[in-house]
């Protein structure tokens, strides 16, 4: 097994001219829409569209008149929309189906579609992700770093290190290389790391502290969601 990752915005923008056909891409945006869409599967929901534009959410809505709508622009809740990007706004009972818009993360995911298999990463289930790994042993992982606006965010590769660092058995390119050094600092750390970042330093900053300390929970859910045909189920 090949493991490799994409540590930024930039980076994320080429993979649709990519042949990703071979690759199982695990996409992680930590703070916060992975581990709001994997708050949401494990408290009952059923199908989640992660789309990139406002517009395309509104539009999703007429597909499926019984959705609600989430997502962020700039951390705060859409207007019109039902619900924000907190995770814990995830864990309401009754939330079948969820069209989901967020600034990294739903374009990271959306951006990954034509690989062979898309999955739903976050620390939240770190242990899930490790042991589908183990048993599926894809050729080729690509681990994919939404990140925050067109930077780098810490805290998607601090999780993407810590997977890599999971697979001792795997190949890493510099790439996952440098994750895995990432992830060596803060092991034990976690929440450290992601009060440290930035996304975290705003989090906290704007009264969201709450969102941190639930993100930082290590395999909480033992759930793994997967992209198929614009919609991700637990799988
Ligand atoms: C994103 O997709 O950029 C993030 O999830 C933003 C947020 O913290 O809500």
């Amino acid at each position: 097994m090949i493991i490799d990752a994409v540590l930024s915005p930039a980076e994320i923008d080429l993979l649709p001219q990519q042949d990703l056909t071979k690759a199982v891409c695990i996409v992680f945006d930590v703070l916060r829409a992975t581990s709001s869409i994997l708050t949401g599967l494990a408290h009952g929901a059923e199908e989640i569209r992660p789309v990139v534009s406002i517009d395309e959410a509104f539009a999703a809505r007429v597909q499926w008149p019984d959705a609600v709508l989430g997502g962020e622009r700039f951390g705060d809740r859409i207007d019109g929309f039902d619900l924000g990007n907190s995770p814990q706004e995830y864990c309401r009972d009754g939330l079948r189906r969820i069209v989901t818009t967020t600034t990294n993360g739903t374009v990271a995911l959306r951006a990954c579609e034509a690989a062979r298999e898309v999955w739903v990463g976050a620390l939240l289930n770190m242990q899930a992700l490790v042991g589908r790994l183990r048993q599926t042993a894809p050729e080729r992982v690509l681990l994919v770093c939404a990140g925050t606006f067109r930077e780098l965010a810490l805290e998607d590769v601090l999780a993407a290190g810590m997977l890599a660092c999971a697979c001792p058995e795997a190949t890493l390119t510099d790439a996952a290389h440098v994750a895995r050094a990432l992830y060596l600092q803060y092991q034990g750390r976690e929440l450290t790391g992601l009060e440290q970042s930035k996304n975290g330093g705003v989090l906290r900053a704007s009264g969201r502290g709450g969102d941190v300390l639930w993100c930082a929970q290590i395999s909480r859910f033992p759930v793994i969601g997967i992209l198929r045909d614009g919609v991700i189920k637990k799988g």
